[in-house]
């Protein structure tokens, strides 16, 4: 039995995880589920958006399950997601953005892997108001980060077969900042030359990435840039109800869907539990349940290919429940 910290969130994060809980139950893994609550649920229940306790069962556990949280914007405590990724190092936000079978997507080939940092950069969250009229946000770069997230793209790539890295990257106006990230990646790929590497600017990349997104395959990338490049190819692939995600450190994993909490459909029963679904599938092979994972990919790719029982934002006119209903059907 596999002890594994459930973050359910808010927003849709209870209805997804949910679901999620019912699938793996339906691949016959057991996993005793150690689940807490974070954001404005628990600052009312414990005085804290992320109780300490909550910082102590994944500790333990190593390995979490986590639905979206919600952030207000401009307002409020610091994001719970970027409090989490800082607090464990989960230094590789590993985001696999892929066209799957019977999905109205904007184009049928594409298979990128984004490996976006996830612990500076502006997120750092170093802001300091210099007066009434100015106020500044500090980017972080450094060295170690840079490295690490090169690294990590590159042992990615050689071990799954992929041909090449991009580095994603502003250096032409963040000669310093961004200098530093593209010094260390070119270093990495200096060391891998079996890889092929190349480089683009942010800008140039966007645009290239809607026009023809099979020409990328392993995407290296700073973290505000990363933020925003994976929400672009999920858009290239149907959305982001189906792209999954891993937050990753040397000693504990976070396992979450790219989307976030969605407060514009939250307790309708129509979000769409395939992009945790699909990250869960991720944590089983972690787990070393690859049976399990592999039934589950097979289930949610044969769901699609059928184009039955499927959420509003594919398409369809399911609910939640009936789309978790028919996975948990297909599992074989
Ligand atoms: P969002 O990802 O929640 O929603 C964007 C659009 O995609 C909405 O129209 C939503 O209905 C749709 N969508 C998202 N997930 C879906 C799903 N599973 N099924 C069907 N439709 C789905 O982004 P938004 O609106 O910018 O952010 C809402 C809140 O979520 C904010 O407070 C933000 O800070 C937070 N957030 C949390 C994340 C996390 O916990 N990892 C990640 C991203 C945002």
């Amino acid at each position: 039995m596999h002890r594994v910290t459930l973050i359910p969130g808010d927003g849709i994060g209870p209805e997804i995880t949910n679901a999620v809980k019912t699938v793996i139950d339906a691949a016959g893994v057991k996993i005793c589920w150690d689940e807490h609550q974070v954001g404005q649920n628990a600052l009312e229940k414990y005085g804290s958006p992320l109780p300490e306790h909550v910082i102590e069962s994944i500790k333990a556990n190593k390995v979490a399950l986590k639905g979206p949280v919600t952030t207000q914007i401009g307002r409020g405590f610091k994001s719970i997601n970027v409090t989490l990724r800082q607090t464990f190092d989960l230094y590789a936000n590993i985001r696999p953005v892929k066209t799957l079978p019977g999905v109205n997507s904007l184009f049928k080939d594409v298979d990128i892997v984004i490996f976006r940092e996830n612990t500076e950069d502006l997120y750092a969250g170093i802001e300091n108001v210099i007066d009434n009229d100015r106020v500044e946000a500090v980017k972080v770069i450094t060295r170690k980060a840079s490295r690490r997230i090169a690294e990590a793209a590159f042992e990615y790539a050689k071990l799954n077969g992929r041909k090449k890295v991009t580095a994603i990257h502003k250096a032409n106006i963040m000669k310093k900042a961004d200098g530093l990230f593209l010094e260390e990646a070119r270093k990495v790929a200096e060391e891998h030359k079996e890889v092929e590497y190349d480089e683009l600017i942010v800008d140039n990349a966007c645009m290239q990435l809607v026009q023809k997104p099979s020409k990328f395959d392993v995407i290296v990338t700073e973290n505000l840039y990363g933020d925003i490049i994976s929400d672009l190819c999920a858009g290239l692939v149907g959305g982001l109800g189906i792209v999954p995600g891993i937050n990753k450190g040397e000693e504990y994993t976070i396992f979450e869907a790219v989307h976030g909490s969605a407060p514009d459909i939250a307790g309708k029963n129509i979000a769409n539990p395939l992009a945790l679904t699909l990250s869960a599938v991720e944590m089983l092979k972690h787990l070393g349940e690859l049976e399990a994972a592999k039934s589950i990919q097979k289930a949610v790719e044969n769901l699609l290919r059928q184009g039955r029982c499927l959420t509003p934002d594919l398409g369809g006119c399911s609910t939640t429940h009936e789309m978790t209903k028919e996975l948990c059907n297909l599992i074989s």
